[in-house]
């Protein structure tokens, strides 16, 4: 054990802080933050947007993340575990059940779109991206989703690498990995929103992003879509951070982890932004055009590059590597959940969540082909399963904001996140106490009006 000590009581625990910096980041920074970002960015207007999403993060994702992994560096449990041990017999612990539903739900589809990612990794690979195919970037997205079964491969690929690294118990090793691929992708990130400046359609793309058009704000549905993606890219809402929260020790500082956490997070949204939409409109694209948005994008920027590639083998690697430390939080979850609460082994454990999840998750491989037809409220699958994260993880922070704020005493929430008697302190016990909860709750309860 040279980089995690065991702790009194067996468990594993970080003996370094940039160990537990480098699991959250993992976390945090996934598709979430490129795929994810710039198709609802896209679909809610862009700058308004944006500016809505800051914001959500500042006054309500960093006072929650904060409570995350104050709960669970207290606790040094699970979900479920740290709110059954820090509040026996009270119904704080939904909370806990809710995260282990939410990692269910959510890597059902996550392992779907990391499958597309390896597809798009390995057709830069053997061939199949080196030019433009003839039916056209879309046509061959449209043709990839909606045949029969090869998305339930790539789909089953990706989940057999997660569960097998988890089951292997070598999380450390990729997180470690992290720490070299996490800045690569930044810096290809960032390599890539130059060129996509260069391709005409920068000012529009810039407009789109940073100049908001603030009509849109009167369209009901963008707050439970900001509120929704500002959990998912910051991996909150759901136990993931506590469960990460507990493998720290008394010894770290969390006020400044978070910030750091999430501000990192930010701006990789905000720069995988800038990448995409300069080539949205370059290419005269609608930027609403829903998930599919970076899969047809990129292989069109990737062919004015000069290597591009290269560009596009290394980009879609990174990204995959990018989902999979994100996949592996996710499983996370539930595993350790299922661990402690049966007994069972990690090894037997990984193969029975992780293939259960899969099979959840096959519908939503097939919902814009074969399963086109069978709607949810008049989503396809994996829409369904999206909008039900929208709900769940905001609705899994509303009970931790107000565990923290109101089921802890003050001097014990302060104690716990290391803020101790500062006015920084009293400001996010207030932002938990009240603008968090309030509204997390409009905006869930303005959904059934
Ligand atoms: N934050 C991850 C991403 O942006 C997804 C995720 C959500 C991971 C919830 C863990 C928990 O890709």
């Amino acid at each position: 054990m040279s980089e995690r000590d065991l702790q009194p009581g067996g468990r594993e625990q970080w003996a370094t802080k940039i160990g537990f910096m480098l699991a959250a980041m993992g976390s945090a920074v996934g598709l979430g933050n490129i795929w994810r970002f710039s198709y609802v960015a896209g679909e809610n207007g862009g700058a308004a947007f944006l500016v809505l999403y800051i914001a959500i993060i500042a006054l309500i994702g960093i006072p929650i993340m904060m409570a995350e992994f104050s709960i669970g560096r207290k606790a040094q449990s699970d979900a479920v575990g740290s709110f059954q041990k820090l509040a026996p017999g009270r119904p704080w612990v939904t909370a806990g059940f809710l995260g282990v539903a939410s990692a269910f739900i959510i890597l059902s589809f996550y392992g779907v779109v990391a499958g597309w990612t390896l597809k798009y990794f390995v057709s830069y690979l053997t061939g199949g991206l080196w030019s433009e195919p003839a039916e056209g970037y879309g046509g061959f997205f449209e043709g990839f989703i909606m045949s029969s079964a090869e998305p339930v491969v790539w789909q089953f690929l990706f989940m057999a690498i997660t569960v097998g690294v988890v089951l292997m118990g070598i999380k450390k090793g990729i997180e470690k990995a992290n720490l070299i691929l996490m800045p690569t992708l930044a810096i290809l990130l960032i390599i890539m929103s130059i060129y996509s400046l260069t391709l005409g359609g920068a000012q529009e793309g810039l407009s789109f992003l940073f100049a908001p058009d603030w009509s849109v704000l009167t369209e009901p549905g963008i707050y439970l879509a900001a509120l929704g993606q500002a959990f998912f890219s910051l991996s909150l809402g759901m136990g993931a951070l506590i469960t990460y929260g507990s493998y720290l020790s008394s010894k770290e500082r969390l006020p400044g982890a978070t910030a750091g956490i999430a501000s990192m997070d930010t701006v990789f949204a905000i720069v995988a932004g800038i990448m995409i939409f300069p080539a949205v409109f370059a290419f005269g694209i609608d930027p609403a055009a829903g998930p599919g948005l970076v899969f047809v994008i990129l292989p069109s920027v990737f062919e004015a590059i000069p290597l591009g590639v290269v560009v596009g083998l290394a980009f879609f690697f990174l990204l995959a590597a990018a989902g999979l430390s994100s996949a592996i939080s996710l499983l996370e979850v539930a595993v350790a959940y299922f661990i402690r609460k049966f007994g069972w082994t990690r090894k037997a454990t990984a193969l029975i969540i992780g293939g259960l999840i899969f099979l959840l998750g096959i519908p939503s491989s097939l919902s814009m082909g074969v399963m086109a037809d069978f709607t949810i409220f008049g989503n396809v699958f994996m829409d369904a399963m999206e909008g039900l994260s929208d709900i769940f993880l905001p609705l899994g922070g509303l009970i931790i904001a107000l565990f923290v704020g109101w089921g802890w005493k003050k001097a014990q929430s302060l104690e716990a996140s290391d803020f101790g008697a500062s006015a920084i302190g009293t400001i996010w016990l207030f932002l938990l106490r009240f603008v968090a909860p309030a509204a997390i709750a409009v905006v869930l309860v303005a959904q059934f009006y």
